[in-house]
Formats: structure tokens, C-alpha cells, sequence
């Protein structure tokens, strides 16, 4: 028998070393390869989110409706698509977006980003990016650069023709996902600073989280990034011909159930800079934070003239919440004292969320 260099159980011991050694490697070196291509691909999401090549005409881009200028919005009542005609609605803000767990107004199918981009990307009615019936002329601005053709390929290695549009979704869904901030005051008041906040904001404070007001028990969750039990509710702007209904172009999530009860129930939006964000609602019918607080003191928005006419305060449909409360002038300066505390603008200060052709 030709003598063995190891014996049997040495040899078996040095293989479950070999195994181990390299098996923690290739874990740490499938994990290393892979953050790096997370950030390539939010380096390439970034790029196309403020890109106009992406939409059909070159006019628009994401960042035209949600520019950082205007903390991911873009100070419009709704927003105007490329080819000029205006959706029906607001646009969020996109900061802490990643935190939600459902998107847009009033549409509880839409889960991730994926998904919720088909519609600006996709929509014909408007077209607010056209893509649809451009993907190829898209497609090719983006194959005759050579940033993009080097991009595309290192971020989806093995692929015979990365630039498609999957991995566009994929790449700018990344870079939303890292447009994240927590940077308010109310944020370093809630880890325990305080002197964050001065005399009127916490006295605004308590207004925001009293029972009279209970604006904390629709807006503070989703404010702070956190899951809410409570995700719509209708509040009272609309009561049009005394019917419960909200203007016919946008009944809220009652346009994709067809339930009675969900007509004029919007989503309940986070509060994170939303001094900076006017105007307000699904529609931006709301100019000012100071309109805004008396609708809510009122029960509800009256309207008395026009298609709309209405009393808000009447609507049957309206959360039980939206009660109307007194509220002094000098409880109403404090209050807006508090909303400010929720301004955060710390994402201005990190380049990686800018436009890189800027
Ligand atoms: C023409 C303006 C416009 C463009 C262009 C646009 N959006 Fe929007 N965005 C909106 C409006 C308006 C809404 C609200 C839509 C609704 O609720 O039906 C919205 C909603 C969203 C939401 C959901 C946010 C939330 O809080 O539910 C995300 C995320 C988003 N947009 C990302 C993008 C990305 C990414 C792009 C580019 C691929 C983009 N948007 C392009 C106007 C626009
Ligand atoms: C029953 C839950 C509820 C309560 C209570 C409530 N809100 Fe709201 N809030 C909402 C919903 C839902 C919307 C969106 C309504 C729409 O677009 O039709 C909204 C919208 C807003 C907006 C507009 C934000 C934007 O970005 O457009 C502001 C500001 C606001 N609320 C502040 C307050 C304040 C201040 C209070 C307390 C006085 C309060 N809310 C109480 C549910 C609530």
C-alpha cells in the first residue's frame, strides 16, 4: 500500500478546513461584490432619476416633480407631465418613501418602487415620462453614451444587454431607497436633545399630540418612518351636492374599490418638512399650513360655490377624528412653531442624493 502523506482522519480535517476557509470567503466575497453593486446601481439610479433623456420628449425627468430643491416635490398644486398636461394629483415627497409599505394617494395594490414606477413611466393619460410605445429611441440615448453603456454593464454583470428597462426600474428604485433623513429637530428632541425644541414648538407639541387636536394619532408614524395601523382616511374636504363625494375626477381609494365608505379617503401623508411642501392634500387645494389647521378646527372644509359646492363638515364618509376643535391664534402660531420642528434638510448636505450633472 503506497504510504498515505496524511492520515485518513488528518485528511478529513484538513478538508472541513478547506471547506470552511473557503466558504467563508466566498460568502464575504459574494458579499463585498454584492454592496459594491448596490452602490453602483444607486450611482446609476441616481443619474437616470435626473435624467430627462428618460422621458419620451426629453423634457422630463423624476426630479422634475420631485426636486430636491423642494425637499422631492415640486411646489405645484398637481404636477404637469411631458407632454404638458397635469396629472390629477400632488407629488409626495420621496424622503423616507422606503419606509412605506404602500404608495401613492389611494391605491393599496402598489407595494415597492417597481411597482409604483409603471405609472410614471408608463401612464398615457398623461404621459408624464411616455415611455410607452419609446422604449427603443429611450433605450438608445442611453446606449450611445458611454457612462451609461460602462454603468449598465458593471452594475448588471453577465448580461449580453444590460441597458434595458428592468434595470433601469431596478437601478433608480436603489437610489430611492437611500433618500433617507432624519435630520429634524424633532428628530434630535426625540433621541433625548431636549434644547431642540423652544418654548412654542413644545408648546405646539402638546396641541399636536392632545386629544382636542389628535393630529398625532393619524400623522406621528408615518412622520417618524414608522409602520401606521391607519393608512387612509377621508377628512373632510369635500362634500360635493351633499353626497359624500369628493370631486368626480378623484374619489380616493373609492376609484379602485368602488366601496361607498372609501370615497374621499386619501392616504395620510407624513409631515417631515411639510413647511417647506405647500401647497397640501391629494390635490394641493390647501395654499397654506394656515388654511390647513382651520379646515381641521372647522370639522372639515366648506365649500359654497362652484361644481364642488359642499360642506365638508357634513360628509358622512369623514374619520371620526376630524371632529373640529377651538384653537386661540396664539395655540395656532405655536403649532406651526411644533410643524416646523419636523423641517429636515440634512439631505441637502449629502451629494449622493443631488443631481450629478449639476
Ligand atoms: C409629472 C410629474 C411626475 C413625474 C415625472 C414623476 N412623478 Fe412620482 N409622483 C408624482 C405624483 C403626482 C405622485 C402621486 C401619484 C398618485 O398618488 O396617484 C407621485 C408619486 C410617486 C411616489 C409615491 C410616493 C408616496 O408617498 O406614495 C414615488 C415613490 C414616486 N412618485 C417616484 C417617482 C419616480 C422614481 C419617478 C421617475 C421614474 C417619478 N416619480 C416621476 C409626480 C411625478
Ligand atoms: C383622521 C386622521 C387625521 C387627523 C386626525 C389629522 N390628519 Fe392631517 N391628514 C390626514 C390625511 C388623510 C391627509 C390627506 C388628505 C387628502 O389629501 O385628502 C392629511 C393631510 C394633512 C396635511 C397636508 C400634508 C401634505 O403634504 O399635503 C397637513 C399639513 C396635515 N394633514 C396636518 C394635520 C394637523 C396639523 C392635524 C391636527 C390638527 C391633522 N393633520 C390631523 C389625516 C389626518
Amino acid at each position: 500500500m503506497a504510504p498515505l502523506f496524511f492520515s485518513k482522519p488528518k485528511l478529513v480535517l484538513l478538508l472541513l478546513l478547506f471547506l470552511a476557509v473557503t466558504g467563508i470567503q466566498s460568502i464575504a466575497f459574494f458579499n463585498s461584490t454584492n454592496t459594491n453593486l448596490e452602490k453602483e446601481r444607486i450611482k446609476l439610479g441616481r443619474f437616470l432619476f435626473y435624467d430627462t433623456r428618460l422621458s419620451y420628449n426629453q423634457l422630463k425627468s423624476c426630479s422634475s416633480c420631485h426636486d430636491p430643491a423642494f425637499c422631492f416635490t415640486d411646489g405645484y398644486r398637481t404636477s404637469a407631465g411631458a407632454d404638458g398636461y397635469n396629472v390629477k394629483r400632488n407629488a409626495p415627497s420621496l424622503i423616507n418613501s422606503v419606509f412605506l409599505k404602500k404608495y401613492t394617494w389611494a391605491d393599496t395594490t402598489v407595494h415597492n418602487f417597481a411597482e409604483q414606477m409603471q405609472f410614471p413611466m408608463f401612464n398615457t393619460d398623461p404621459k408624464e415620462l411616455g415611455i410607452k410605445g419609446n422604449e427603443k429611441i429611450i433605450l438608445e440615448r442611453f446606449e450611445s453614451d458611454p457612462f451609461y453603456k460602462k454603468q449598465f454593464s458593471d452594475c448588471f454583470p453577465h448580461q449580453k444587454n444590460p441597458i434595458n428597462i428592468p434595470n433601469i426600474i431596478e437601478s433608480i428604485a436603489a437610489f430611492e431607497s437611500v433618500i433617507i433623513s432624519f435630520d429634524s429637530k424633532y428628530d434630535a428632541y426625540s433621541k433625548g436633545n431636549k434644547s431642540a425644541l423652544n418654548m412654542a414648538a413644545k408648546k405646539g407639541m402638546q396641541l399636536f399630540f392632545s386629544e382636542r387636536l389628535a393630529c398625532s394619532k393619524c400623522h406621528m408614524n408615518v412622520t417618524l418612518g414608522k409602520e401606521q395601523e391607519l393608512y387612509y382616511a377621508n377628512t373632510g374636504l369635500y362634500n360635493v351636492d351633499s353626497k359624500n363625494n369628493y370631486p368626480s375626477e378623484d374619489q380616493g381609494l373609492y376609484d379602485k374599490t368602488g366601496n361607498e365608505k372609501d370615497k374621499g379617503k386619501f392616504k395620510i401623508p407624513s409631515l417631515r418638512n411639510v413647511l417647506l411642501t405647500a401647497p397640501y392634500t391629494h390635490n394641493g387645494s390647501v395654499q397654506t399650513i394656515s388654511e390647513m389647521i382651520d379646515i381641521y378646527a372647522s370639522g372639515g372644509r366648506a365649500i359654497v360655490e362652484g361644481s364642488y359646492k359642499g360642506d365638508g363638515k357634513l360628509n358622512t364618509n369623514k374619520h371620526i377624528l376630524i371632529k373640529g376643535f377651538e384653537i386661540s391664534k396664539e395655540e395656532k402660531t405655536d403649532l406651526i412653531a411644533f410643524l416646523g420642528s419636523f423641517t429636515d434638510t440634512g439631505f441637502l448636505k449629502n451629494k449622493m442624493l443631488l443631481n450629478p450633472f449639476k
